[in-house]
């Protein structure tokens, strides 16, 4: 299949691991087959995955470049619906078996995965799924060489502790958008921390995680005040941000 698609999406496209860890987690999926939402579903990648599972397929996306795209790639598959609409707006009305929501970004700072399950929830069945099914974050010390926050594309940094799981969600679970979490990191090198390094694991289902990809939660780098650390300090350090709310939100400070 030859997708039309926008730029952006292309680059989703290309990632083979991120589109292999959906492909692989809507195959094994168990469950009722009627209906499946997609939502924020782009050009329609994993709609064209799920079209082959469900009865039905409605699939949304904001973008009226990428849902023509989109309407454009699904045309011949009677069972799948695709509609330019924001997904915080949109009237259901019926239950779903499952949700695919691909709205990830690394700890769900940058994008909208967590105000949308919250609401889209309301409208999946007592029994049913949704795809990717959590997420898990890690933290790391680390020295940045760029003092402001950014993803790790191609820039240095030395790490300066074992990562720690900070958090876990479950994404069945109601989850409130305000995240703040005490963290304690073991240095294992003396030397100069100035950041934190953030890395988020994707739970597609019970049997599937996956770790950063080029387009899938690449690690962020958060600049912390310079410390100067020796071989085993414990450092503790309070994390705040809010999740859909971008990572202006973001805030750190040694307690
Ligand atoms: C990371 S892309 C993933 C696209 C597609 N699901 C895939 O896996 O290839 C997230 C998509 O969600 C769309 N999106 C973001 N917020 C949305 C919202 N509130 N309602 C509908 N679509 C949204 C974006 O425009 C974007 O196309």
């Amino acid at each position: 299949m030859k997708f039309k698609t926008t730029s952006y999406h292309f680059d989703l496209l290309k990632d083979n691991d991120r589109v292999s860890a959906f492909f692989e987690a809507i195959n094994d999926y168990e469950g009722n087959n009627n209906l499946a939402y997609d939502l924020g579903c782009g050009i329609g990648v994993l709609s064209y995955f799920l079209k082959d599972h469900f009865g039905e397929v409605t699939s949304l996306e904001i973008d009226k470049k990428a849902y023509c795209c989109a309407k454009e790639n699904l045309k011949s598959f009677d069972n799948v619906e695709v509609v330019n609409e924001d997904v915080l707006k949109y009237n259901f009305t019926k239950k779903a078996d499952l949700i695919v929501c691909e709205m990830l970004d690394t700890a769900l700072i940058d994008e909208e995965e967590i105000p949308v399950l919250n609401y889209a929830k309301q409208f999946l069945k007592e029994d049913g799924k949704i795809i990717p099914q959590g997420i898990i974050n890690t933290a790391e010390l680390v020295n940045l060489e760029r003092h402001y926050v950014h993803w790790d594309e191609e820039v240095n940094y030395e790490v300066y502790s074992k990562p720690i799981v900070y958090s876990e969600f479950n994404f069945l679970n109601e989850i409130n958008p305000e995240f703040g979490a005490y963290l304690t990191l073991k240095t294992d090198k003396s030397g100069i921390i100035n950041g934190l390094k953030i890395t988020s694991y994707t739970k597609l289902n019970d049997k599937l995680i996956v770790g950063p990809s080029p387009m899938l939660n690449p690690p962020l780098l958060i600049p912390l005040d310079e410390k100067s650390v020796n071989v085993n300090d414990l450092i503790n350090v309070k994390l705040k941000y809010i999740m859909g709310n971008g990572i202006e939100s973001i805030r750190t400070e040694y307690y």
